[in-house]
């Protein structure tokens, strides 16, 4: 099976690509999560990019295509892959679109996100990550035990750079202009599937599998 996460910064795209890769063992490909680690291992890709995402920007599609190429081509994505902010602009999604017909493949479904701007500003501003495992929490949906320490490992939880309120509302009003028309290029495929996302991700999950015929 292959997905498409689509939806603003916060929506919830993290929580439920890792609810799915779980229920269906596929490999969750998260463009952001591939960008800031390989901003924290300093790698070239990492000091290429991370000026982009701190300030809220979108990496230059040039440098995306080449890397989603390089992550798609490896053995664990032949059974098919979850994207979670990928892709995030019409030439990315032609792309992509490009490179399903080349190999005869084909996508299952898009699902896509419908979260209240207020709602989008809390849940980014109150996200914490553990520094150590990675483990996500959210200080009034999902808090830690002891605040700034995370339950699963003891590891310090931090902020990312880009959830600070000024740097949030530049990434939704990015959404807006460069990624939700790619709304209309899926819906006019027969892919779109809109689920609001708001409620207990458990809720939302079972909404994702209903859409994808898997309940
Ligand atoms: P990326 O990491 O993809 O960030 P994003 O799209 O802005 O999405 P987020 O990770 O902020 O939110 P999410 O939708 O995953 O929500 P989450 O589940 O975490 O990209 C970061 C940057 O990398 C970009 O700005 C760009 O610079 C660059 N980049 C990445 N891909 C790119 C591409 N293709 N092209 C160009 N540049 C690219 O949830 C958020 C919070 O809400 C959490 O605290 C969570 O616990 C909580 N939450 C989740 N669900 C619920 C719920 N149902 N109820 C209550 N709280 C909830």
């Amino acid at each position: 099976m292959k997905l498409i996460l689509l939806g603003p910064p916060g929506s919830g795209k993290g929580t439920q690509s890792r609810l799915l890769c779980e229920k269906l063992g596929l490999p969750q490909i998260s463009t952001g999560d591939i960008l800031r680690e390989a901003r924290q291992r300093r790698t070239a890709l990492g000091k290429k990019t991370e000026g982009y995402i701190t300030q809220g920007q979108l990496v230059p599609d040039a440098l995306m295509l080449a890397l989603m190429e390089e992550r798609l081509n490896q053995k664990d994505c032949q059974a098919g892959y979850i994207l979670d902010g990928f892709p995030r602009t019409v030439a990315q999604a032609k792309e992509f679109d490009d490179r399903l017909e080349h190999r005869g493949e084909t996508l299952n479904a898009v699902i896509n996100f419908l979260v209240p701007h207020e709602e989008l500003v809390k849940r980014l501003t109150g996200r914490r990550q553990c520094k150590g495992c990675g483990a996500g929490y959210h200080l009034e949906y999902a808090p830690p035990q002891r605040r700034g320490v995370c339950d699963r490992c003891g590891g310090v939880l931090f902020q990312r750079d880009d959830d600070k309120a000024e740097t949030i509302e530049k990434r939704l009003a990015i959404y807006q202009d460069q990624t939700s028309p790619l709304t209309g290029v899926y819906e006019r495929a027969g892919l779109l599937k809109n689920i609001i996302g708001v409620g207990g991700s458990e809720l939302i999950f079972r909404k994702i599998l209903h859409e994808i015929g898997l309940s």
